[in-house]
């Protein structure tokens, strides 16, 4: 089987752009490869994180993977500081990649640029998440359109790696979803919507209150005309709102648009694709929290799957560099 690899990591809460745009293909993808989904928390201290604050996002994270229907019976879901393999890949990728190569990386470069502290970890961001990759034999990574850079770098990393000391590491394809399921923001619909909480209104948390999620759809900002038409470029709020739901009904957006001829309507029936998508999600994950250790329970096994891949890929590299058997 196809083996897909992805990761996320705890920094905020999750919202409606990244469950439609990335997670439920990872809850598609289930159905059709084998799955090893990864909370990647290391990833997440490459800024200062508040400790008691990163553990429950953490754990929410989980929950919240777990709710949308990431399925542990079929799929691999773990917590990446949970295998001491992913640093230690890291490391040796670090090795393997150059100075220039990584100082090229455009989300270093927006990341960096400007920021009173940039951690060395930030610069080497990319080696870890090669590590990810490489670590499970993955062939297929579904990541946003953000993300292409880095993965091209880990193929990179694989090729050369395989070229100086053999055949080691698989070397990943991209899985870049195709454009239709990009949220924006209702508030400013022109960018993207964002984990930050500089525009709450514009924003849907998965886990906000349904009616707070229901008025803030029908408060979208939409365009001067009156036509429902899908038109990203000149209609952004009303072609937002028509993506939105056309990915909650699995439709496409410009079919929906001939069934609306007035705004009120499109954003009645948005909110209500929206609110019904998320109640199921919200009264899992509720069921979920309600239970201490079952979501630990999942994660701790996760990890103990994910390690029986990772440890001999791991081995493997380590023999094949020459470093000395324990
Ligand atoms: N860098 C990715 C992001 O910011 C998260 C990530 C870390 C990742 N490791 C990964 C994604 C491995 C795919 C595969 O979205």
């Amino acid at each position: 089987m196809t083996r897909v690899f992805s990761g996320i990591k705890p920094t905020g809460p999750v919202q409606l752009g990244n469950l439609l745009g990335a997670l439920r293909h990872w809850v598609a993808d289930q159905d059709e490869a084998d799955g090893v989904f990864c909370i990647v928390d290391l990833h997440a201290l490459t800024v200062p994180q508040d400790p008691v604050e990163l553990r429950e996002r953490t754990l929410e994270l989980a929950r919240l993977l777990l709710a949308i229907g990431i399925d542990p019976e079929r799929s691999i879901l773990f917590v990446q500081s949970h295998l001491s393999e992913h640093a230690e890949l890291s490391w040796i990728l670090e090795c393997t990649a150059s100075f220039g190569e990584l100082r090229r990386m455009t989300q270093f470069k927006d990341k960096s640029d400007g920021a009173e502290f940039v951690s060395a970890g930030l610069f080497t961001y990319p080696a870890l998440m090669a590590a990810d990759i490489l670590l499970y034999d993955t062939d297929r990574v579904p990541v946003g359109d953000d993300q292409r850079q880095h993965l091209e770098l880990a193929r990179d990393l694989a090729i050369r790696f395989n070229g100086r000391y053999g055949d080691t590491f698989v070397v990943p394809e991209a899985a870049i979803p195709k454009i239709g399921a990009r949220v924006m923001d209702l508030q400013h619909p022109t960018r993207k919507m964002s984990k930050s909480e500089d525009s709450p209104q514009g924003t849907i948390l998965v886990l906000d209150d349904l009616d707070a999620v229901a008025k803030k759809i029908k408060r979208a900002v939409t365009d001067t005309d009156t036509e429902v038409r899908f038109d990203p470029e000149h209609k952004p709020g009303v072609s937002n709102l028509l993506s939105i739901l056309s990915a909650c009904t699995g439709e496409d957006p410009a079919v929906v648009a001939d069934r609306f001829t007035r705004y009120g309507d499109l954003k009645a029936a948005c909110a209500e694709a929206v609110v019904e998508t998320l109640r199921p999600i919200q009264q899992r994950y509720r069921e979920l929290a309600a239970d201490p250790t079952g979501t630990k329970d999942i994660l701790a096994a996760g990890a103990e799957r994910a390690r029986a891949i990772a440890r001999p890929v791991l081995d493997r590299a380590r023999t094949n560099l020459g470093l000395l058997a324990p």
